[in-house]
């Protein structure tokens, strides 16, 4: 069977949490795109080169989750080339056999137009800002002034920008549980497979 689901939205809004729940619930493979482009920006040099080169090695490293590589991710994500080098192994990963959730910017739009749900995650900067300080701690402010620019740098760049495909679904996780979150997620793919 070939079935993907597309799940899109900013950072810190729940799209990982929740593109773990669904492959575990419906046995479907995971990629966290967003490690592509961590990868990409943690290698240093020339990021074309590190995107047409990367390897299972470079995916792994021990230092991708941080916000200082999450900005230097979103830096390299607004270079053409750097995007164009990844989408054919994420065009891959998304039509095999047993079904497959990607999570990202552009999964939806550029690189899973035909994927069979499309969910747009998202959730106030706020909340998002205040989930990301209880991770990585510090002063609070300086967190929230990080996710608005990352937010701003993904929204605005001018090759596949951060937007809901038309047909996405949204879910909102401001007030929302894990759970709740999860489940209305679930939902939706449970509607789709019939
Ligand atoms: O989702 P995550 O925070 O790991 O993504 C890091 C950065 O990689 C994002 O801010 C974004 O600029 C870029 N990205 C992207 N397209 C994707 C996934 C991530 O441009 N599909």
């Amino acid at each position: 069977m070939i079935f993907t689901v597309a799940v899109d939205g900013p950072a810190a809004a729940g799209k990982g949490t929740i593109s773990r729940a669904l492959a575990d619930r419906f046995g479907f493979a995971h990629l966290d795109t967003g490690l592509l482009y961590r990868a990409v920006g943690a290698k240093g040099g020339d990021p074309v080169q590190a995107a047409e080169g990367l390897t299972p090695e470079d995916l792994a490293r021990g230092d991708l989750r941080t916000m200082a590589a999450g900005e230097a991710a979103s830096k390299v994500a607004a270079i053409p080339a750097v995007r164009a080098a990844l989408v054919a192994f994420q065009r891959n990963f998304a039509r095999r056999a047993g079904g497959a959730v990607l999570d990202g910017r552009d999964i939806g739009t550029v690189i899973c137009p035909e994927a069979e749900v499309k969910l747009f995650v998202t959730a106030s900067a706020e909340v998002r800002a205040h989930r990301r300080w209880l991770e990585v701690g510090g002063d609070a402010a300086q967190v929230l002034a990080e996710v608005r620019a990352r937010d701003d740098r993904d929204m605005n760049r001018a090759d596949a920008p951060l937007k809901p495909a038309s047909d996405a679904v949204l879910i909102d996780t401001s007030d929302l549980s894990i759970d709740a979150a999860v489940e209305a997620a679930a939902a939706e793919v449970a509607r789709r497979l019939g």
